[in-house]
């Protein structure tokens, strides 16, 4: 009996032991931080990101502040309370979140700038698409559609006008410039008028990038400008929740009968049917499904030690591009960025994004969320 029982014993211990060796460690914390819910994009980045993290095992604490940097400061506060391992953030206002970035850097927890980089050293890495990139896509669009490389020779001239994005967000005036800079020996030339003569970022932004500032903007300007039966050509939109509101001023507010290009950024369901519908003519792309994949890749990176970038990014199943140069948080402090590759979407592709498994046709011709 002596013998069973100590038989027993031992083998408790050894069950103990292992349990000790064996017991899964405790899960890292990770905090994401979203902007609003408002907007298509943002719901989509936080499903992605918390089902990528939950699945690989981190616990996560998902917030969106609505649209409102006193809210964003407070639920990153939750989060350095709540002990996270790592933040991911991205801005509602790039310059707004200094201080609490400064408790998390004292509180040792790194950052992940997620898709707007904020203007706070603390970050550690910026994760985001090409912003200028994605402006570029938009102005080549415009010189494409309206043939602007042969048009002085034909003696033509266009109308244009432009609305750019929240001059709070760090990646409006990239989106804006990139455009800006393929159209402007254009506007020099004369080939592109700008009737409204708003070309500069500040008169052309939109704060928070409301559908509906963007409205009462385009329906000001046609009303102004256009009323006389001026034709209007094209209308450079930096992303789809502003393109919206100004193709419904178009409606509502444009004689002409003439198709206007508008541009847009992001695929967002209602401006796809835009696009289906002909009152929009393009979108540039963003997979926010693979901006996921990329931050949990880089995120695992970071806890477990050294992250070599450039290796890194060679290892993503998408392509992305490591950056060391283009983005700074501060004078001469330049953010490691890993940037993705949007793509121009238009009538004649959208089965490009059926193709990407997000988006499903629908039998009205129109593109659902899968
Ligand atoms: C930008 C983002 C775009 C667009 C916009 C409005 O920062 O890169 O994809 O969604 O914000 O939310």
């Amino acid at each position: 009996m002596r013998k069973f029982l100590s038989l027993v014993l031992a083998f408790v211990m050894l069950f103990n032991l292992c349990g000790a060796s064996f017991a899964a460690p405790a899960a890292k914390k990770i905090g994401i931080s979203m902007p609003t819910q408002s907007l298509e994009r943002w719901n989509r980045d936080g499903e992605y990101l918390k089902a990528q993290f939950d699945a690989a095992g981190y616990e996560t604490m998902l917030t969106y502040s609505d649209n409102k940097n006193d809210q964003q400061v407070n639920d990153i506060d939750n989060m350095i309370s709540w002990g996270a391992d790592l933040l991911i953030v991205a801005a509602i206002d790039g310059d707004g979140l200094n201080t609490v970035m400064d408790r998390a850097a004292e509180a040792g927890i790194p950052v992940i700038s997620y898709d707007r980089l904020i203007g706070n050293d603390a970050v550690t890495y910026y994760i985001s698409f090409d912003n200028y990139t994605v402006g570029t896509l938009q102005g080549r669009f415009i010189e494409k559609a309206l043939d602007l490389v042969n048009a002085a020779a034909a003696k033509k001239s266009y109308n244009i006008e432009f609305t750019a994005g929240d001059p709070a967000d760090n990646n409006a005036g990239y989106f804006f410039n990139g455009a800006y800079d393929v159209l402007k020996p254009y506007i020099e030339s004369g080939v592109l008028k700008v009737p409204s003569g708003q070309t500069e970022f500040q008169q052309v932004a939109t704060a928070q990038w409301s559908t509906d500032t963007a409205l009462a903007r385009a329906q000001n300007i046609l009303g102004s400008y256009y009323a006389d039966g001026t034709v209007l050509h094209a209308w450079m939109c930096s992303n789809d929740s502003t393109s919206a509101g100004v193709a419904q001023a178009l409606d509502s507010d444009y004689a002409g009968d003439n198709p206007v290009v508008l541009t847009g950024q992001d695929g967002d369901i209602a401006n796809l049917a835009n696009i289906v519908d002909g009152k929009q003519t393009m979108t540039v792309y963003k997979n926010v499904a693979n901006e996921a994949v990329v931050t949990l890749e880089v995120a695992k990176a970071m806890l477990s030690g050294e992250v070599d970038g450039a290796a890194l990014a060679k290892t993503f199943p998408v392509e992305c591009a490591y950056d060391t140069t283009s983005y700074f948080t501060s004078p001469g402090h330049y953010t490691p960025s890993f940037l993705l590759v949007p793509t121009v979407v238009t009538k004649d592709n959208l089965n490009y994004l059926v193709e990407t498994g997000l988006y499903e046709m629908g039998a009205d011709g129109y593109l659902k969320s899968k």
